[in-house]
């Protein structure tokens, strides 16, 4: 039995079924997790508050265990115009090889104030937070809601300021964890990637603090690296690339194919998808284009966004973020509530 928020939730396993926005994370997946004993949690990021309502009214008529929603904060920004224009000026040419256009670069907050409006009213029992911290305010809202609040955080700072706004959960992402680091600012000064820590160092630096209650994320692959987090202090481990090809997921077949190719030998961090620090596999667009990629979010989302959608629909793998952490060869395609009961086993075993 979890303690902490899993606890409070009624979840009987210490296993968290990460948010994987931009396609993965559905209603499906989360009813079939959460049916199995885990926590799921849907994505709100790139979706619209309608979008996500439906997603929320799904995954409702689809179970009634408890699940979490998380949703991207938005960050400020002081980027070198030129430096845009030069990314967008390199790019051009996988735009025209594809025949579409190159995205609209620009900023905007993903929808964030109408997002947050919709889940004090959908009283869902978790909100998860990353990119950033939430206000004490809109913490303060959701707990008189009857939502759990959960941070992100990549330090021992991050998680400071998430325990100063009442966060009753940090999810501690480790330098292994596959897509969006969710540090509160991704410095364009430090080397990419240079500021993240290995999930271990990150929770041996976060227990002697005692902060709120810590989910571990990135890298666990199997029961037995739950196991070793939850030795570490955390009281659950959250998966995310472990589960990105159950049926249920919506990863996309281009992703998929990918993850089971032994073309793809490695995976690496990189701005060149979106414009900030993330993990995916090396293909030939992260090769080319990573060094000179600003740390420029959510502009260059935007900008590469029609380039993504076109190169994922023809199966083009070497133009399209595959995101995934470091466990990747670990997956196993499990239906979800099958992979739940095996990682249990293993845990039980582990223990
Ligand atoms: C495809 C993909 C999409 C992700 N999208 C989100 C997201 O929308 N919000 C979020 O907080 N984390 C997101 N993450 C990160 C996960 O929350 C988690 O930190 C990570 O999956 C843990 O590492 P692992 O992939 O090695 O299990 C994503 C991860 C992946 C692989």
């Amino acid at each position: 039995m979890p303690s902490g928020p899993l606890a409070r939730l009624g979840v009987p396993l210490p296993v968290v079924v990460a948010p994987m926005a931009g396609g993965p994370s559905t209603p499906e997946l989360v009813a079939a997790v959460g049916e199995a004993g885990a926590l799921g949690f849907l994505a709100a990021g790139y979706r619209s508050a309608v979008q996500l309502e439906a997603q929320i009214a799904r995954t409702r008529a689809l179970t009634d265990r408890p699940f979490g929603v998380n949703v991207f904060v938005p960050g400020s920004s002081s980027v070198d115009v030129a430096a845009l224009d030069r990314y967008a000026l390199r790019l051009a040419p996988v735009a025209q090889r594809l025949g579409v256009p190159l995205g609209d670069g620009r900023w905007d907050d993903d929808g964030y104030a109408g997002k947050l409006e919709l889940l004090v009213a959908a009283r869902v029992p978790m909100v998860a937070f990353t990119f950033g911290c939430p206000s004490a305010q809109d913490v303060e809202r959701l707990h008189g809601a009857g939502s759990l609040v959960a941070v992100t955080v990549t330090s021992p700072a991050e998680a400071v300021q998430a325990q100063r706004v009442g966060a009753d959960a940090l999810v501690a992402q480790g330098a292994e964890a596959g897509g969006h680091q969710g540090c509160f600012d991704d410095d364009p000064h430090t080397p990419l990637g240079g500021a993240a820590r290995p999930l271990a160092t990150l929770l041996a630096e976060l227990a002697p603090t005692a902060p709120p209650p810590v989910i571990a994320a990135g890298g666990l692959m199997t029961g037995a690296d739950i196991a070793g987090a939850l030795a570490a202090g955390a009281v659950a481990g959250q998966l995310g690339t472990a589960f990105l090809c159950c049926p249920e997921a919506g990863t996309s077949e281009t992703h998929r194919r990918a993850l089971a190719d032994p073309r793809f030998t490695a995976t690496a961090f990189t701005r060149a998808f979106t414009g900030r620090t993330a993990r995916g596999l090396v293909n030939d667009f992260l090769r080319e284009h990573t060094a000179d990629a600003p740390a420029a979010y959510p502009w260059v989302h935007h900008l590469t966004r029609p380039l993504r959608a076109a190169a994922a629909e023809r199966g083009d793998a070497d133009t399209v973020h595959l995101w995934t952490g470091q466990g990747w060869r670990d997956i196993r395609p499990l239906p979800a509530a099958e992979l739940v009961a095996t990682l249990a086993v293993e845990l039980a075993a582990a223990r």
